[in-house]
């Protein structure tokens, strides 16, 4: 497996699409990944919760340890930059299949890049490294295949991965879009998939706000999130909502349309803390 790894660096520059890996899930072009560069830096909510996460994991027990942090999906790496400011003792590696997103990163003394799937990091496992906090901002639902049940079963590889690689005492940290049906629990998550999938609609899904338009997208149920993380091993030790609650109108708009359409109940973001 080819690994980028460049202690305290930067990623190798080059053509970001060719050297991007070909990895078993489905890949956006780099025009598609450009609308996850977060602009306007990382949430204050989130910012919060990770001041507030050693003393928490204390009182929980868990030691509260932030030497080796792993950012799964980590793209552009503001996330991974933000948890080595909150934690000067911690050094972070940051995973991504897409050379385009390592490529986006600043360097940062106590940060190495890895190009890697997170269905196989390999490379990690291998090297016997664990971690003490391992996170996947918003990346979940984006690790899909060509069929709905493929892709519950890669998202559960992933986890597993996760698992293999957490420090005893470490903890998961999970932010991902959860979206929950009045139909059947998985209609919702299917529907949205199918949609997002399609290239003949990729047009009208885009025009709604979809960036992962003709590519897909598998958000997931809150009960199946459940059960992915059980099926990984790990378990559950809290969820909060991860949200803003200021849209603007024309978002709300969108939102309803989307749930409207997918038959759901509710689609938001949700942070969970898994060890
Ligand atoms: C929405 S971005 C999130 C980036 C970052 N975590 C954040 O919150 O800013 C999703 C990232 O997941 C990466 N990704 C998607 N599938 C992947 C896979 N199978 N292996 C590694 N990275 C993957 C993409 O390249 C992209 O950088």
């Amino acid at each position: 497996m080819s690994n980028n790894a460049k202690p305290g660096g930067e990623a190798r520059s080059g053509k970001a699409r060719t050297e991007s890996l070909q990895t078993a899930n489905l890949q956006l072009s780099d025009a598609q990944l450009e609308a996850f560069l977060h602009t306007h830096g990382i949430p204050e909510r989130i910012v919060q919760y990770f001041d507030e996460l050693p003393e928490k994991l204390v009182k929980l027990g868990g030691g509260g340890r932030m030497r080796s942090i792993l950012d799964c999906g980590g793209g552009n790496g503001q996330y991974l930059d933000m948890l080595l400011d909150h934690f000067p003792q911690a050094e972070g590696t940051l995973v991504d299949s897409a050379q385009f997103m390592l490529d986006q990163n600043k360097s940062h003394p106590r940060k190495r890049l890895v190009l890697e799937n997170l269905e196989n990091m390999a490379s990690l496992i291998d090297s016997g490294q664990k971690f003490d906090l391992i996170c996947f901002s918003d990346v979940l639902h984006h690790c899909i295949v060509s069929t709905y049940a493929g892709t519950r079963a890669l998202q559960t590889t992933i986890l597993k991965n996760a698992a293999k690689l957490l420090a005893a005492g470490g903890h998961v940290v999970v932010s991902e879009r959860i979206i929950d049906s009045w139909i059947t629990d998985e209609f919702s998550a299917k529907l949205a998939y199918t949609l997002t999938r399609s290239k003949m609609l990729a047009n009208v899904t885009r025009l709604f706000g979809a960036n992962t338009a003709g590519v897909g997208v598998c958000f997931t149920p809150r009960k199946r999130f459940l059960k992915l993380v059980d099926d990984a091993g790990l378990s559950l030790v809290e969820v909060v909502l991860d949200e803003e609650n200021n849209f603007s109108l024309k978002r709300r708009i969108k939102i309803l349309i989307w749930l409207l359409g997918l038959g759901a109940k509710s689609l938001r973001h949700e942070l969970f803390l898994l060890k």
